[in-house]
Order: structure tokens, then C-alpha cells, then sequence
């Protein structure tokens, strides 16, 4: 299998990482997941933004240009012949040894960007059935609009919700909605299509911006403001969105059905649409 590492396109197993590797160590860096469709990255432009806009949060350098990474990405597509998949691109802050918190000075750390990418199909019958939920308190930091490849607290919840035998957790800060564990949160309420506003509690979900758009398309009312807990009874519809899965019914929450725990037909409407723009 190919990979991507420094720019280069190489066997996976001649790869080394280097132990004081700050991603390995720190978590010290940022990732993005791009979802393949017939063989092309969808929203690439979209991804490689907010790559961009984290890089200069986190004050990383990017080792690349836009033109570069999007070349050698196609480049691993073709020679993987993808056709329908998933792009996996991480940039670490780079090698720094002795180990030390703090950011290396500019020029004495060079940025590793490693991407693999891997074949993946559409899972319709969660898209269909949907998931199961149950609510965490969400335990991340409070820079969750960084794509940080940090995700303890991501990585907690959603174990947590499958412990207890549940397929996601939908995570809830200060009596109010967030996110999913791995993706946006959607409600219908009242026939309004309810999400959480961008900011520093979640993610700015590229799959959320298509959804967006699509939604404003089909004159259904976008409020993006936070959903608190205590109207868990008036929900009507509830999804999930990410790149890789696209929409993801949510049909209980804690074990309460969401109206009568099937797929809403906002939620069938707008993964239907976002599909038709991915063809
Ligand atoms: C916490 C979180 N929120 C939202 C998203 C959705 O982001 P996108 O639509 O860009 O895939 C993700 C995707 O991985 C995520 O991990």
C-alpha cells in the first residue's frame, strides 16, 4: 500500500516515525478526513480552508501549498485506484528532541504531513435505520472549531456510549447540545431545522456547510443556535452529519425514541439531495 509522508509518495511499511514525533507525543497537530466519490475529493477546497485556518490558530506551519496536496493526494487516489473512499491527511508540528511543551521556534521544526487513503462504500443501512444515542457531557477542551488530532475526549464518549450499547454520544456542555462524537448535530423541531452555531464548541463541518446550502435550496429555516437538553420531548428529527458518513439518523436518545424512531423525512430529504451533489 502507498502512502503519503513528507510529500512523497512511498511504501507504507518503509515509513518511520520518529518516537519524539510531537503528534506522537503531544498530539501536536491537525488532521482532515475527505470523502471519494468516482475517484475525485469532494469539497477538497473546503477541507484544505480549514486546514489552513487551524494551521494558523495552532501557529503550524502547513510543509505544502493547496496545488501540492491536492496533486499528490490525486496522485495516491489513482495509483490506490480508488473510486469511492476516504482521504486521511494528517500534518504533525514535526520532530523536536529533547521533548519539550513548548512550540519550537519558527525554522527549528519542520511540519510532517503523512495521507493514506483507503476504499470505503456507503453504509445505507445505518443512513436508513439509523443509530442510537444516548447523551455524555462533553468532556473536550474548548477549541473544539480546531481539527486537532488530539480527540481523547471524543474518543472517551463515544466508548462510553458503546459500553453502555449505544452506537454514538450525543454530547451535551452547560445543559445545551454540541455534537456527535465524531460529526455535527442536527435537530427538527417545530419543522425547523435546528444546529449548534459555529464557534469554539464544534467542529465547522464541511458537511455542514453543504447541508446548509442545500437546506437554504429547499426553503427549510436554518436556526443555528444550540438546542438545550430540556427540549428533548419537542425533538422531531435528529441527525448527524460528517464527511465520511454523510447523514446519519439519530432515532433514540436515551433509549426514548426520537417521534417514532424512524428516519424523519427532513433528515431522508437532505442526505438525498447531498448525495445528488456528490454525483
Ligand atoms: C467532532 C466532529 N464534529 C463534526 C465533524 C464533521 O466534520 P466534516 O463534516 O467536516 O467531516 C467531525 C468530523 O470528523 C467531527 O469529528
Amino acid at each position: 500500500m502507498k502512502i503519503l509522508w513528507k510529500n512523497q509518495i512511498v511504501e507504507r511499511d518503509t515509513v518511520k516515525i520518529d518516537i519524539e514525533d510531537r503528534a506522537y507525543q503531544y498530539g501536536d497537530g491537525l488532521y482532515e478526513a475527505i470523502r471519494i466519490y468516482h475517484s475525485e475529493m469532494f469539497m477538497f477546497d473546503e477541507h484544505f480552508d480549514r486546514l489552513a485556518r487551524c494551521a494558523k490558530e495552532i501557529r503550524l506551519e502547513l510543509p505544502f501549498s493547496r496545488n501540492e496536496l491536492k496533486e499528490n493526494l490525486e496522485k495516491l487516489i489513482a495509483l490506490e485506484k480508488i473510486t469511492e473512499g476516504e482521504a486521511y491527511l494528517q500534518v504533525s508540528r514535526g520532530i523536536k528532541s529533547p521533548r519539550n511543551h513548548l512550540i519550537p521556534l519558527p525554522g527549528t521544526v519542520e511540519a510532517i504531513l503523512t495521507a493514506n487513503v483507503i476504499p470505503i462504500k456507503r453504509d445505507i443501512e445505518s443512513q436508513e435505520k439509523g443509530h442510537t444515542a444516548c447523551i455524555v457531557e462533553d468532556q473536550r477542551w474548548l477549541h473544539c472549531n480546531i481539527k486537532s488530532l488530539s480527540l481523547l475526549g471524543n474518543v472517551l464518549s463515544l466508548n462510553e456510549a458503546v459500553e453502555q450499547g449505544y452506537d454514538d454520544a450525543l454530547l451535551v456542555r452547560n445543559g445545551f447540545f454540541t455534537e456527535a462524537s465524531a460529526s455535527n448535530l442536527w435537530f427538527v423541531i417545530d419543522g425547523k431545522l435546528y444546529t449548534h452555531e459555529d464557534g469554539n464548541l464544534v467542529l465547522p463541518g464541511i458537511t455542514k456547510m453543504k447541508l446548509r446550502e442545500i437546506a437554504r435550496e429547499l426553503d427549510i429555516q436554518i436556526i443555528e443556535k444550540a438546542v438545550p437538553v430540556t427540549k428533548l420531548d419537542q425533538i422531531e428529527e435528529c441527525f448527524a452529519s460528517n464527511s465520511i458518513h454523510e447523514v446519519t439518523p439519530i432515532v433514540s436518545i436515551n433509549e426514548i425514541p426520537v417521534k417514532d424512531g424512524k428516519r424523519g423525512p427532513i433528515t431522508k430529504l437532505l442526505l438525498e439531495k447531498y448525495i445528488e451533489a456528490t454525483i
